[in-house]
């Protein structure tokens, strides 16, 4: 890496910014460079305010942000850095890029119609450098790692975070450790992070112990964790909602719509779209809707609680002291978590508190789609010639679900974010289509999940007649 071609220039925010507990009752704050994950005080989590550069105006912002949107090198080049007014870093920091972000927005049409809408625009987070939206986050985690001297950076994963944690470690000459539950992780994500040379221990257990052992590991001073408890990672991937606005021309859509796993990309979102209200940039925040599989769905079933008691009658936009009030004092983590979208198979999500505010905050849900619906919905968005990866798909499935009950109307703006590329988990793509696809059940016994768009390539003779032939029966 260049540092010199990658260092910032423009005024950054890194002044005003500060490290804050979010807990009620205790809000103690942090210097930037304070090499914290939770609060020091009562061990809550941490939140940056990035603390805005000057009294701008949104449309200054707006401008700026416009017009670096064409650079061919730098940190302008990058999706991320182009908003540094709201990343908490120096001027001249040097910045470890891998030109993140940029990603499309396409049109869906197979997928609106699919979903019984109008239309559906998927916002394809796959299309990063690594291939997902960790991407995002990790060039301003590891950007602070070297801030701070960290000689070692490791995570916990299911298999994307490592893979991007293994790529920006990489260009940044950090050594890079990285704990998966073994046999649980995709081939083509393991084999990332092995090509980007980072040192891979794989254990008995799964994502959740994983995650234990990352934070104990992060207790030497010279190891620099980077897992989603890490608010650094949430600041890279909040851009991903100004990035959005840009794309829709700052008109709020109604419904953005997110996988859910160890909720940071969820709270990263909220945070994003709260920080544009904010700077005065949109008026108001779409709702924010998180999605998890029935199998790994701790989040979905404290928000059917929180229901079901009837203690969501405030209303959403009244101010965050009125949605912040009904946020838990703790949730019921699920041990044993299942679903073939293996990136989301999480019990023990980390950010449960911010992903849930952040749907409270914006009058959103936070519900389940079951193993069929993820694989059909996946295989739509196929079709639309976009693809991704199981857990992305969990999105469609759900905005099928929620047009399907009028929880979205026919004609409202919708946008999904698509989380990972379809080349992420190619076996589970080659099984569903083959008929082979399934899941066990909580008694061991095998579920298959029925091939609903198979699509399999067929045997022919070499000849130009076989080949017409079977293309004049699939039209038929
Ligand atoms: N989609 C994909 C493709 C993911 O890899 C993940 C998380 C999520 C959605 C959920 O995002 O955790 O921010 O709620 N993958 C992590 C990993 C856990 O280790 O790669 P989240």
């Amino acid at each position: 890496m260049s540092e010199s071609r990658n260092k910032l220039r423009g005024s950054v925010a890194a002044e005003r910014a500060s490290q804050h507990c979010i807990m009620p009752g205790c809000g103690a704050a942090f210097g930037i460079r304070e090499r914290i994950y939770v609060c020091s005080c009562c061990g809550g989590p941490l939140e940056i305010d990035a603390g805005v550069d000057g009294p701008r105006t949104a449309s200054e912002l707006r401008q700026k942000w416009e017009a670096r949107g064409g650079a061919q090198s730098g940190p302008d080049r990058s999706g991320v850095w182009r908003y540094r007014e709201l990343l908490p870093f120096e001027e001249d920091a040097p910045v470890v890029t891998l030109f993140e972000g940029n990603t499309p927005l396409y049109d869906a049409p197979r997928c609106a119609e699919y979903s019984g809408l109008r239309a559906l625009r998927l916002k394809h987070q796959g299309c990063n450098p690594t291939g997902s939206f960790k991407d995002t986050g990790m060039t301003v985690a590891v950007t602070q790692a070297l801030a701070l001297g960290a000689r070692t950076v490791v995570c916990a994963s299911t298999g994307n975070t490592s893979a991007s944690l293994a790529a920006y470690a990489a260009r940044a000459g950090l050594q890079c450790a990285i704990v998966l539950p073994q046999g649980q992780i995709s081939a083509a994500k393991l084999a990332q992070a092995m090509d980007y040379g980072a040192a891979i221990f794989e254990i008995d257990g799964n994502f959740d112990h994983a995650m234990r052992l990352v934070q104990e590991l992060a207790e030497e001073d010279s190891i620099y964790l980077v897992n989603s408890i890490n608010p650094f990672r949430i600041e890279g991937q909040k851009t991903v909602a100004f990035e959005l606005m840009q794309q829709c021309r700052w008109v709020v859509p109604g419904h953005v719509v997110v996988p859910g796993g160890n909720l940071g990309n969820s709270s990263a979102l909220g945070k994003g779209f709260e920080e544009l209200r904010a700077a005065g940039l949109i008026d108001r925040l779409p709702k924010l809707h998180i999605v998890q599989a029935e199998g790994a769905a701790p989040l979905a079933r404290e928000f059917a609680r929180l229901q079901a008691a009837g203690e969501r009658k405030h209303k959403p936009h009244a101010g965050h002291g009125a949605s912040d009030s009904l946020l838990p004092e703790g949730i019921q983590f699920v041990e044993h978590p299942r679903t073939l979208a293996s990136a989301i198979k999480i019990g023990a999500p980390i950010s449960w508190r911010k992903g849930l505010r952040a749907v409270l905050r914006s009058g959103g849900q936070v519900l389940t789609v079951s193993e069929q619906e993820i694989a059909d919905a996946k295989a739509t968005i196929g079709r639309d010639g976009v693809g991704c990866e199981p857990a992305s798909a969990t999105t469609v499935a759900a905005i099928r679900k929620m047009t399907a009950d009028g929880q979205i109307g026919r004609d409202d703006s919708v946008v999904a974010i698509l989380t990972g590329h379809i080349l992420k988990d190619t076996d589970y793509v080659s099984h569903y289509h083959r008929g082979t696809l399934s899941i066990e059940g909580e008694g061991g016994e095998k579920k298959l999940i029925a091939a609903s768009f198979r699509n399999v390539p067929v045997s022919v003779p070499a000849t130009k007649q076989a080949v017409l032939e079977s293309l004049r029966r699939r039209r038929e």
